[in-house]
């Protein structure tokens, strides 16, 4: 790697990596490291590549916490192609699903469904720009639905659903994309789970699909090959050519997490890092505005801003002036965000929980003397 300064990436995702992983993946690349080729150019249906497909699998498994009940399925594509197969496979024809609309995402995914099918929205807190979690005492749910599917974390919005529902006749889904790992997550609780990957497990374009394999015996009515769970299961997400790259760059990053102490180890920093930022926000009401209510607020993604453009934007210069990054609003909603995900240290939200408090006191100063908001004219 080059001279050039090493930032910190507070980005939605891709997220940042560990240094120590880039270098692992770096090594790892050369043919050295592969038997005379690199991992990149070895076959697919090989035993070398084969054993990091299952190595790969078994620590999703061992992080996870995925009992042999459940299948775990690495398929290309992404959480957004979930979307499209949830439905195509669990929802039989004539039948609707139901679909808890907390956010963008989860707004997303009740869409795709839409367009093929009939859906039920549960409930919905987009009227209160997805700043709470609705309330299950509102949620209108179908006793006849195929499925109920639900987001557990809203990485727009800032928001968690801390409290998950329990499995009761109708099969569970959720989308945990940007709070898996973060957080206990009762697996065996689901029928189905998926999480892209480019949060808190590494790779983006690839999908971490974990699926009860009672549910995938009853696929009858599902599409078969490519876009199917039960081919997928079948062939040990080796139906095709498997994406080699990302399933390594994901082993490579799975290592790291169980190096460092595993699921408990990320919940404890994920809590950590969270209870770093959100109090130093808290410290000053009058320079932050916290639209989330309090007790959905998302240990991933801390949803924030300031109280103009002007100054959210003199926030991101003097972050970036100390080599933090990625901290900007998602385009649809602006103001700014600081998501937290797996490979954040603890150290770098204490280092975003300092600029939080000095930017405050410069801002205050600044105002009682009329002078210029920090960071010069506020872009
Ligand atoms: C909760 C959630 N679901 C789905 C997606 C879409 O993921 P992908 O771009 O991998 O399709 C995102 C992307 O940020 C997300 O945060």
């Amino acid at each position: 790697m080059g001279e050039s300064r090493r930032l910190l990436s507070f980005s939605a995702g891709p997220a940042l990596w560990p240094d120590t992983v880039l270098e692992s993946v770096s090594e790892g690349l050369l043919p050295s490291a592969g038997g005379g080729l690199s991992v990149l150019e070895w076959s697919h249906r090989g035993e070398a590549y084969g054993r990091l497909h299952q190595r790969a699998l078994e620590r999703l498994r061992r992080l996870l916490g995925v009992e042999p009940s459940h299948e775990v399925l690495l398929l290309p594509g992404g959480a957004t192609q979930q979307f499209a197969m949830v439905p195509a496979n669990l929802r039989p024809p004539g039948g609707s699903a139901d679909y808890l609309v907390t956010g963008h995402w989860a707004r997303r995914a009740s869409e795709y469904a839409a367009r093929t099918g009939a859906i039920n929205v549960v409930a919905s807190s987009e009227d209160e720009g997805f700043s709470r979690i609705p309330p299950p005492e509102r949620w209108r749910l179908d006793p006849r639905a195929a499925y109920f599917h639900l987001t557990t974390n809203n990485t727009i919005a800032g928001t968690q659903l801390h409290r998950l529902p329990r499995r009761e006749a109708v099969p569970l889904v959720a989308d945990v994309s940007s709070d898996v790992l973060l957080r206990d997550l009762p697996v065996a609780n689901f029928d189905l789970l998926y999480a892209g990957a480019q949060k808190n497990l590494g790779p983006a374009g690839l999908a971490v699909v974990v699926i009860r394999r009672s549910l995938i015996e009853a696929l009858a009515h599902g599409p078969e090959g490519v876009l199917g769970y039960r081919d997928h299961a079948r062939s040990g997400s080796r139906l095709n050519t498997p994406p080699t790259a990302l399933v390594f760059l994901l082993e490579r990053m799975l290592a790291w997490i169980e190096a460092e102490g595993g699921r408990e180890e990320m919940v404890r920093r994920a809590r950590a890092r969270a209870a770093l930022v959100y109090d130093a926000l808290d410290r000053h009401p009058d320079v932050y505005r916290l639209s989330v209510r309090r007790e959905d607020r998302s240990v991933a993604n801390v949803v924030f801003g300031l109280h103009s453009a002007e100054e959210e934007r003199a926030f991101l210069a003097a972050a970036a002036a100390e080599g933090m990054v990625g901290l900007a609003g998602h385009r649809s909603v602006g103001g700014l965000r600081a998501s937290l995900y797996a490979a954040m240290p603890v150290a770098g939200a204490r280092r975003l929980a300092a600029l939080i408090d000095a930017f405050a006191h410069r801002h205050r100063g600044a105002k009682n003397v009329s002078a210029p908001a920090p960071g010069g004219e506020g872009a």
